[in-house]
């Protein structure tokens, strides 16, 4: 649905905008106005570029002016935690806040509730794009940064079976075992390559970001024959090193534009109360990242 079909702008539009630093390249513009169009709301989103030091004055700025709601991008989502009103469990579970939407109380004041839409939009871009049945699935996840331990917590609250982690500094994988085995005992959570088949293969890693970046697997140590799917959270280059060796292995595999879509339609849910229109959201991001 293209841009042009919004409701003319008027006194009665509707803002939501997203918060970051950089922000030029921000994918969520092009996502959420076809969304609206989509949907025929008189609705708006825009990207301002907010330095971190600005970022309470900017949510009391969007506040004051009866913004529906913010989206929040690096650096800001846990700088935003303690700047909102309310936690959702989603943002308490995560400690950080990507999302903000703005209602009025029972006395009318505004209220700011933060939300985190990253975890979700992870866990349904894995069953969408890759039909994942993560309850009781063997997963091997590579990386323990901040995406890596959002990931391995997803996946153990989601009740995987076996969660194998691998990270080039061990230290930071063994800090996020000991994590899961607390917080999930049931779910059996090793440092180290598997030994026998999995369902899936995900990267949270940054390795592939960068042009001449190798792969983040150590093909000698896990052959990518003996997983049933792979998915890398690298979504530009739209596809890595990692996820051509799988294609060459005969594996399904998907990107992570699937989570910057779903992370999104949560937010328009969370927003506007209506179901998001998916599928028009992600010919506007495959078209504003890779010009298709
Ligand atoms: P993000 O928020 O994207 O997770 P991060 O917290 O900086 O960013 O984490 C980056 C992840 O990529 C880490 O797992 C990092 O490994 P280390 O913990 O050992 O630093 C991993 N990573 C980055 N560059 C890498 C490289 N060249 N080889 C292997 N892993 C790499």
């Amino acid at each position: 649905m293209p841009q042009s079909n919004l409701a003319p702008i008027n006194a009665a539009t509707r803002l939501c905008a997203v918060l970051g630093s950089p922000i030029r390249h921000s994918a969520s513009p092009a996502m959420h106005n076809a969304a609206y169009a989509a949907r025929g709301l008189n609705w708006r989103y825009l990207a301002f570029e907010v330095d971190p030091k600005n970022l309470r004055a900017a949510i009391e700025g969007a506040r004051a002016m009866h913004f529906a709601g913010l989206n929040l991008t690096v650096p800001h989502k846990l700088l935003a935690v303690d700047m909102v009103d309310e936690l959702d469990a989603s943002a308490k579970t995560w400690g950080a806040v990507n999302t903000i939407k703005f209602a009025p109380d029972s006395t009318g004041k505004i209220r700011a509730v933060g939300f985190n839409t990253d975890a979700d939009g992870l866990a349904n871009s894995l069953r969408e794009d890759l039909a994942v049945e993560l309850r009781g699935a063997k997963v091997l996840l590579l990386g323990a940064g901040g995406a890596g331990r959002t990931a391995a917590l997803k996946l153990a609250a989601e009740s995987v079976a076996e969660l194998f982690l691998i990270n080039r500094t061990a230290s930071k994988a063994e800090e996020i075992a000991g994590e899961i085995r607390k917080q999930f005992p049931l779910v059996k959570v090793t440092v180290g390559y598997p030994p026998a088949e999995i369902d899936l293969l995900l990267n949270a890693t940054s390795l592939g970001l960068k042009a001449g970046d190798g792969s983040p697997l150590d093909e000698k140590q896990f052959s990518l024959k003996h997983t049933r799917a792979v998915y890398d959270m690298i979504y530009q280059p739209a596809e890595t090193q990692l996820l051509a060796a799988a294609k060459a292995a005969g594996c399904p595999t998907a990107n992570g534009i699937g989570m910057l879509v779903q992370q999104g339609a949560k937010a328009f849910e969370i927003w506007t109360g209506q179901p998001a229109p998916v599928a028009v959201m992600r010919r506007a991001v495959e078209g504003s990242v890779y010009g298709v």
